[in-house]
């Protein structure tokens, strides 16, 4: 099963363009899409930064890989995950099982121009003082660089190409 074409993954950085792109790759491919997050929001009536204040991060990756894994009973669907959905639970094995995974890359430089003025939906980052939060950025990337590495095909989030991209998976 792996490589499975029906499903496809993006995993990346917080900040790195899941949200934007699982549309438009969904739209080109013709296939349905869903966010994680957003299942996770809409069925538990709260906002990430509320789960993870009164459940804490624990809780919060438990629902996560549980609602990570009802994608495995969908096809021909773009899954946008949490930037931390690929380091925990298994769950970048299980997508390399159930899909192809592909990685949007970018710098901390560039996450940092992207989220700076958005913290208040990001529970891990919200309390990071603005002089160290390219730092924090860094060492997080750093961290979760093994497991965002083990993707199938990996695209720059600055200058990756729809149509190649579309080609490429079309190919596979
Ligand atoms: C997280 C990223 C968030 C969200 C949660 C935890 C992370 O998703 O899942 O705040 O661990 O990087 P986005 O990458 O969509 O911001």
């Amino acid at each position: 099963m792996a490589g499975n074409s029906k499903r496809i993954y993006l995993i990346g950085f917080m900040g790195s363009g899941k949200t934007s792109l699982v549309k438009r790759l969904a739209n080109k491919l013709g296939y349905e899409w869903r966010d994680i997050d957003a299942d996770i929001e809409s069925a538990t009536e709260m906002d990430i930064p509320a789960i993870f204040s009164e459940h804490g991060e624990d809780y919060f990756r438990k629902l996560e890989a549980q609602f990570l894994r009802t994608t495995g009973l969908e096809e021909n669907m773009v899954v946008s995950c949490g930037g931390g959905t690929p380091c925990f639970e298994g769950n970048m094995l299980w997508m390399n099982e159930n899909g192809i995974t592909i990685y949007l890359e970018m710098t901390p430089k560039a996450i940092y121009s992207r989220i700076k003025d958005q913290l208040e939906t990001r529970p891990l980052l919200q309390k990071i003082p603005e002089d160290k939060l390219l730092d924090h950025i860094t060492e997080m990337l750093e961290q979760r660089l093994p497991f965002y590495e083990q993707s199938q095909l990996t695209i720059s989030g600055l200058t990756y190409k729809l149509p190649e991209l579309v080609e490429t998976i079309k190919s596979r």
